[in-house]
């Protein structure tokens, strides 16, 4: 059963992963399963496209970064990625949300099957 914590949700801030961060993070032992992280990933290719090149409408107006180059993974720790979907990050658009939308509708465990399948993606090609 899903276990929701509103007030935890509201505490965090709205903010994307630090460019400066070079701390690569721990990948949680407790994922196993990259079959999921792959299956939920369908929800995110409008915007991150099928590979995570976000070579998508939505990836070139609001500056979506390339999942899957070197640069951009040395450079996100799994927790911050995991904290970016889950409550979503980037300028807030016009429609009063952020730019990467949040994702509180999913369990922790599915937050992060697709951290780990987004870290997965550069090793695909
Ligand atoms: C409506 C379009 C949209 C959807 C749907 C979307 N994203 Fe995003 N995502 C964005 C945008 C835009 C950014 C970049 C925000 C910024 O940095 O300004 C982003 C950034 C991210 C980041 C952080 C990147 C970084 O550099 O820190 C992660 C991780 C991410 N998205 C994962 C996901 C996952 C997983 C899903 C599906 C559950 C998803 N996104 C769905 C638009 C979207």
């Amino acid at each position: 059963m899903r276990i929701l914590i509103p007030a935890f949700l509201l505490l965090l801030l709205v903010s994307c992963a630090s460019a400066s961060s070079t701390a690569k993070g721990d990948v949680d032992p407790e994922v196993q399963s990259l079959a999921t992280g792959q299956l939920l990933w369908s929800r995110c290719q409008t915007c991150h496209g099928v590979d995570g090149r976000a070579k998508t409408t939505y990836g070139a107006e609001h500056s979506v970064p390339d999942f899957t180059t070197q640069s951009w993974r040395d450079t996100r720790p799994y927790d911050e990625l995991v904290e970016s979907i889950t409550n979503g990050c980037g300028p807030e658009t016009a429609a009063g949300t952020s730019a990467m939308p949040s994702h509180g509708e999913l369990s922790k465990e599915e937050v992060r099957a697709l951290a780990v399948y987004i870290l997965s993606l550069g090793e695909q090609g």
